[in-house]
């Protein structure tokens, strides 16, 4: 026998075993079958045609409106005098093809049943969850016209994402239903007037999800500022939302960028969960680190649910990344999202950064996207002398000793005063004995003096480590191995979002 008969009898029988593998999976999915009800028949009795003879309208679903999408079809099917809905067994297969390919196996082979429905719970609020149909057909009648709607979740993991498959014999009536579907997910939102953060999948980052946080509660008197910062701050944020029917009738635009910069520690995410928790009455968008590259995401969505607020926060940290949506830079990105948005749109977008000078290139390059940049300094003494007061309000330090320590911690940073307070109360509870005036003396001295210079640095106890770089020469402290150099935070939590 030549080389070359042995290569192609080779491949012949490959070809042939294949077949027969094919054949052989088929059957015993047949034989699975076997005894269930099939798909077919059911279709067909609802759509008065042979469902093979249909053209099937498809539409992808963000997975970040998953639950969305189950209220919707929920809500129109029921303004439409209500359905049914019936699962499809077959296994795993079944998400590996669409829908007209189900029909047309499940006709030669009846190869997909009728089964249970498949549920998934996804969050719908902080404490609350919602079972979604992950796959199901919902039989209903649209003004008298059969529909035939399919509803599947995603499976990352093979690159598939959410999806709804419209069957129907009427003519326009699956894009009419799909426009219905699109309106009531936003008129109904789960996401709307909640506190949400968008993740990444680690499948592809379009396939993440959301989370849903508490509202923060931080009252004015518990942000220190210099006199009147948070009060023009706020005016931007909020007092244009408030005002928003007065300005758009003297044509004035509503959309805004505000930029909160400064050192670490100084309160910008604390001034943004103040702005959160008083804006009741807005949906807000968390993203920071790897979520930023969901900027586009958020923005429409923003859209769809305003009065919004979209929070990127220490948006430094992608000002080199770039994402996977496009070769520009992030940061470029979540710019050109800020501009994308239409002037009439009540959206703010609350950027925060300690790193302005890296920013600063990026924003002169894309002009008019932050029409408020708001430096959060280090505090002075009469503010430290007010961060003291407000984190040992209860303690029996002396107006004296207060006085002192407030002179003694220039330089240092806000959060330099919380844990001042809160180590002089561990100093007390570890002697067994009351807290004093020299527990607050002692703790100072004993940070002001920390061997470690990281510690230093990261509490605003020394000022700048490295005197020379843009950062410090800017007026900022650079944080060794914490920023930028360590990459994106992953999540709201880890940049202090939640406390
Ligand atoms: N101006 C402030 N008034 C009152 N408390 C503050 C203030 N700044 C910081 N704090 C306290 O310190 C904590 C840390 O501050 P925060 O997370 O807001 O700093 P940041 O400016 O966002 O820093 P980074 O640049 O590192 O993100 C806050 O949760 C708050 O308890
Ligand atoms: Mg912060």
């Amino acid at each position: 026998m030549s080389p070359r008969a042995s290569e192609s009898d080779l491949a012949s029988f490959l070809h042939a075993f294949q077949s027969l593998s094919h054949l052989a999976q088929r059957q015993a999915e047949a034989d699975q079958a076997r005894g269930r009800e099939p798909l077919l028949p059911a279709l067909e009795a609802h759509l008065g045609v042979d469902p093979r003879g249909l053209a099937v309208l498809t539409e992808l679903v963000s997975p970040l409106r998953i639950a969305d999408a189950d209220v919707a079809i929920e809500r129109v099917v029921a303004s439409h005098g209500g359905g049914t809905v019936l699962g499809v067994g077959g296994g795993d297969q079944r998400w590996h093809n669409g829908l007209s390919e189900i029909l047309q196996v499940a006709g030669q082979w009846g190869q997909f049943p009728l089964g249970p429905v498949d549920y998934t719970t996804v969050p719908v609020g902080p404490d609350e969850e919602r079972a979604t149909v992950s796959y199901g057909l919902h039989l209903f009648r649209h003004d008298d016209v059969p529909v035939v709607l399919l509803q599947r979740g995603g499976r990352p993991q093979f690159g598939s994402q959410p999806q709804l498959e419209v069957l129907t014999p009427g003519d326009g009536v699956a894009a009419a239903v799909l426009a219905e579907i699109r309106e009531a997910m936003n008129a109904h939102s789960v996401l709307r007037g909640q506190v949400v953060t968008f993740t990444t999948s680690s499948y592809e980052p379009g396939a993440g999800g959301v989370t849903f946080v508490r509202r923060p509660r931080v009252s004015a008197e518990q942000v220190v500022l210099p006199e009147g910062l948070l009060a023009r701050v706020e005016r931007h944020v909020l007092g244009i939302g408030r005002h928003r029917a007065e300005l758009a009738a003297a044509g004035q635009h509503l959309k805004r960028g505000v930029l909160l910069y400064g050192p670490p520690g100084t309160g910008k995410t604390h001034t943004v969960r103040h702005l959160v928790g008083a804006a009741q009455d807005s949906t807000v968008i968390l993203l920071s680190g790897r979520s930023l590259q969901l900027v586009t995401q958020a923005a429409d969505t923003a859209r769809a649910l305003q009065p919004a607020i979209v929070v990127l926060e220490d948006c430094d940290l992608v000002a080199e990344e770039r994402s996977h949506f496009s070769s520009s830079p992030l940061l470029f990105e979540v710019l050109d999202a800020l501009d994308g948005l239409a002037a009439d749109c009540d959206v703010v977008f609350l950027l925060t950064t300690n790193r302005a000078d890296v920013l600063e290139p990026a924003l002169a390059q894309r002009p008019g996207r932050v029409d408020l940049a708001v430096e959060i300094p280090l505090p002075d003494l009469r503010a430290r002398r007010a961060l003291l007061d407000l984190y040992a309000a209860d303690l029996p330090f002396g107006p004296g000793v207060r006085d002192e320590v407030a002179a003694g911690a220039e330089g240092t940073t806000a959060s330099f005063a919380k844990e001042l307070v809160r180590r002089s109360v561990l100093r007390a509870v570890e002697r067994e004995g009351e807290v004093g005036d020299d527990d607050l003396r002692t703790s100072l001295e004993e940070m002001m003096a920390d061997g470690g210079a990281l510690t230093r640095v990261l509490l605003g106890g020394a000022g700048p480590v490295d005197g020379q770089g843009p950062a410090s020469a800017a007026g900022f402290v650079s944080v060794p191995g914490v920023a930028p150099g360590a990459g994106p935070a992953a999540s709201a939590a880890a940049s202090g979002w939640e406390e």
